[in-house]
């Protein structure tokens, strides 16, 4: 069976992409489609390889109804063959995977607000430093742009 594969790509890898991951993979399950998908995240970064997501975006997830998991994991070379899309939350992360993207790369990098309807185009602002309100705001904006991603994809490998 052919699988679509998608990565989300944060700077951290623990606040931003592993929620992406955790409720797009929860809407591919809520489809009865994970089989057709490989869903994965990574950073950017080197900062928090190997960690868990941050407890308080997990927290809030799970306010949400979305309980998810994940081992921080830096971008590599072999992720820009891996996968068929490839997508950062904000311009810095972006540059990055721009500058590391090989030339013969096979994946096609979009950035993850494409999707959001309510603002085409922005950053998913990192929650990090914020306060909890923050991250009710990543979720919403991932929540909304995870399901027009979703929505996207199984029309264009026609898979619905
Ligand atoms: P993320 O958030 O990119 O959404 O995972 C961050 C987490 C940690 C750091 C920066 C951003 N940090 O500098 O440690």
């Amino acid at each position: 069976m052919t699988q679509v594969k998608v990565l989300f790509v944060c700077l951290g890898n623990i606040c931003r992409s592993p929620l992406a991951e955790g409720i797009f993979r929860f809407k591919v399950r809520e489809r009865g489609l994970s089989g057709q998908f490989k869903i994965d995240s990574c950073g950017t970064s080197d900062f928090h390889i190997g960690e868990t997501p941050d407890s308080r975006s997990m927290a809030n997830a799970k306010k949400n109804g979305v309980d998810y998991m994940h081992r921080g994991r830096q971008l590599k070379k072999s992720d820009f063959y891996d996968f068929d899309y490839i997508l950062p939350m904000d311009e810095l992360n972006m540059k990055d995977v721009e500058r590391l993207m090989p030339e013969d790369a096979t994946a096609e990098v979009m950035k993850m607000r494409d999707f959001d309807s309510a603002e085409v185009g922005s950053d998913v602002p990192d929650p990090y430093y914020g306060g909890e309100n923050g991250f009710q705001l990543v979720f919403d904006i991932l929540e909304r742009s995870t399901e027009s991603l979703l929505d996207e994809l199984l029309e264009k490998h026609k898979l619905n």
